[in-house]
């Protein structure tokens, strides 16, 4: 068997690192060359646990090949999964660019049955569109290769993703007929060892399933941060109301933590998707709407912590942020809460301190007037302040004598709520997290 990924970042690195450790002939071929010279001299363009140890493995026994040059990786594949990424367009809509090009080599370039497996994020409708698309070039072609187009939506959780993949909560797959159903269960059999649900159903459904899942994820963050907010004001305790509600087995403990606001590119993009997927079929999305505003709102929450304590005059202040990704264990930085912190911290005149344990690369040539620290506790040095943006395992336990003794003012502003604000407290530092 062998597969040829489309798109060698997050999604597809991490699918075809996986295919290939179960034994799988792997191809991943990207646009990027630097980012495939990259991966040809033994480095990886994403960090994500556990990765790098599989694609060495695979990599040494020559099951995980990596290329930029297009011309020959649709010969043998009799999988090929698109895994480019779909980023919003200007209008709002979602680009498909990327994914009507993979389709459109994949068209002019078969030779032989070969099923291509939309795995990146797209809009209601497309793996129909996709497949008359690629049916209109082999036309052209004058040549009659069968082929088929499955949804097979990527539910990974970037710092989850390989786990995510070998033992997945489930696979949704869309078909449109019997033959691809059969070449989907042929390529997902190295798993089926592991009890899992496979759902079957059309590639619409599989599709409206995606930004579903993701939707009502993204809503329960929104809704808690809401909560929150308010606990604030009526002086409720939000630790202990989102244990009272995440005990109730109707509801259940995933999700509902509170903090700073989510990022990455899956939630605010899907939720923004999904909404315009209402506006395009006459559908004003009422609920997604709000979840999208809250989010936006609760990203200024850190900052407006800030300016609070020191009665709004922050000008010149230094801050200190720890953590830069959107969430622990990966590097992604995008849309995450730390970027509109900095913004607007910049924007008021603050001198800004920042340190990841790995998303500084991502950073550096962002913004030129911050500080890169070299640990969190040169990033609070001579600060005025110190926010937790993400819980970095790493983060939970700083000596906090030493974080006192070289900040100028010991505030904390604790994005993630988790530090015992009793204790810090006590310790003479002033403490804010959110919801309480
Ligand atoms: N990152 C996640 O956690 C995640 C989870 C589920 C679904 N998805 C979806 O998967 C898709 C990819 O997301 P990602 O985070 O992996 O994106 P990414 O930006 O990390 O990776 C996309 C890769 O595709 C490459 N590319 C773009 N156009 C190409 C082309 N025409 N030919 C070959 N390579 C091309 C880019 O160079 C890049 O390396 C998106 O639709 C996303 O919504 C992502």
């Amino acid at each position: 068997m062998n597969i040829l990924i489309v798109g060698t970042g997050y999604a597809g690195l991490v699918t075809g690192a996986c295919f290939a450790d179960l034994g799988v002939n792997v191809t991943c071929v990207d646009s990027d060359a630097r980012k495939i010279n990259l991966l040809l001299y033994g480095g990886l363009p994403i960090y994500e646990q556990g990765l790098e140890d599989m694609v060495k493995r695979s990599v040494e026994a020559q099951r995980l090949n990596f290329t930029s040059n297009f011309s020959t990786v649709f010969d043998d594949a009799d999988y090929v999964f698109c895994t480019v990424d779909t980023p919003p367009a200007k209008d709002g809509s979602t680009d498909l660019t990327q994914v009507v090009d993979t389709a459109t080599r994949f068209a002019k370039q078969i030779k032989k049955y070969s099923v291509f497996i939309i795995k990146s994020t797209v809009p209601l409708g497309t793996c129909k569109k996709v497949k008359e698309h690629i049916r209109g070039i082999l036309d052209e072609r004058k040549v009659n290769f069968d082929f088929d187009v499955v949804s097979n939506p990527d539910f990974l959780t970037e710092g989850n993703a390989i786990k995510n993949f070998m033992k997945p909560d489930r696979i949704i797959l869309g078909v449109d007929n019997e033959r691809s159903r059969k070449a989907m269960d042929t390529l997902y059999h190295p798993l089926k060892f592991k009890y899992f649900p496979v759902i079957y159903t059309d590639p619409t459904t599989a599709e409206m399933i995606k930004y579903a899942a993701t939707s009502m994820l993204a809503t329960r963050v929104s809704f808690m941060n809401e909560i929150a907010n308010l606990c604030e004001l009526v002086g409720a305790d939000i630790n202990t109301v989102r244990h009272g509600v995440g005990t109730d087995s109707r509801i259940g403990s995933k999700y509902i933590y509170p903090g700073c606001g989510y990022g990455g590119t899956l939630f605010p993009k899907d939720i923004n998707d999904l909404i315009n997927i209402g506006e395009e079929n006459g559908y004003s999305m009422e609920v997604l709407k709000a979840v999208d505003k809250v989010n936006t709102k609760q990203k200024h929450r850190l900052f407006e912590k800030l300016r609070d304590f020191y009665g709004g005059d922050i000008k010149g202040k230094t801050v200190a942020l720890w953590g830069l990704s959107f969430k622990p264990d990966t590097d992604d930085i995008r849309e995450s809460p730390a970027i509109t912190t900095i913004d607007l911290l910049l924007q008021a005149g603050c001198h800004v301190r920042v340190f990841d344990p790995v998303a500084m690369n991502a950073i550096k040539f962002k913004w030129n007037d911050i500080y890169c620290a070299l640990d969190i506790y040169d990033a609070v040095n001579k600060a005025d302040a110190v926010m937790l943006v993400t819980e970095w395992r790493q983060f939970r336990v700083p000596a906090w004598d030493k974080v006192k003794e070289l900040m100028n003012t010991p505030l904390v502003i604790d994005g993630r709520n988790i530090y015992d604000g009793n204790d810090l407290t006590n310790m003479g530092f002033s403490y804010f997290c959110i919801g309480k």
